[in-house]
């Protein structure tokens, strides 16, 4: 009975760590299975987000919490737009990246591993239209962040915020949302 509990013990860690390295899905099975929910719940929103856009050409998009990416890859199909993907996780990121090196290697996207909250990298003004989707209740300090996101928006620009309602009741929307 103990063996097989232990054949059992065994079978587990390999499937839930090992294998998706191996394989290099993900890092863990969790995450993997995190990105799929992201994959099939989440980026029909985030496509249709990107095309209510109307993305110009010559125009520079800046999209936090990118999750592994198909927003930036979307918004990369539009002519002449530039788009800088930010996430705070090196595993989205990483992926973020893969799925987008073509246009990183032209400089037209590039891919930061960085808080929503410290723009560091980006100087005042810099971009036309900021999106996120599914991030907001993530941020620690919303007043703050949006500070962050209005100061690096060109006078004039569109910050285009996807929330779920459940998600936005539970969280109990932040007045800064609405000043
Ligand atoms: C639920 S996923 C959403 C991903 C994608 N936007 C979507 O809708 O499918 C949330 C993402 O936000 C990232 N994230 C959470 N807090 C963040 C922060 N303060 N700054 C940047 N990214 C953050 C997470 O790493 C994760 O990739």
């Amino acid at each position: 009975m103990r063996g097989c509990w232990t054949i059992s013990s065994v079978l587990v860690v390999l499937v839930a760590v090992f294998l998706p390295r191996i394989y290099k899905i993900h890092d863990s099975i969790f995450g993997w299975f995190a990105v799929q929910t992201m994959v099939q719940y989440n980026s029909p929103g985030v496509l249709d987000a990107i095309e209510k856009l109307a993305l110009k050409e010559n125009s520079t998009l800046l999209e936090l919490c990118i999750g592994p990416g198909y927003g930036v890859q979307e918004a990369l199909r539009y002519k002449g737009v530039k788009v800088i993907g930010v996430d705070v996780s090196p595993d989205m990121v990483k992926m973020a990246s893969e799925a987008v090196q073509g246009a990183i290697d032209e400089g037209r996207a590039s891919v930061v591993l960085g808080d929503a909250r410290n723009l560091t990298f980006l100087g005042d003004e810099q971009v036309d239209k900021v999106f996120h989707m599914n991030c907001c209740y993530f941020w620690d300090n919303v007043e703050d962040t949006l500070k962050e996101i209005l100061r690096v928006m060109k006078p004039g620009g569109v910050m285009l915020s996807g929330v779920k309602f459940e998600q936005l009741q539970q969280w109990d929307a932040h007045p800064a949302f609405f000043k």
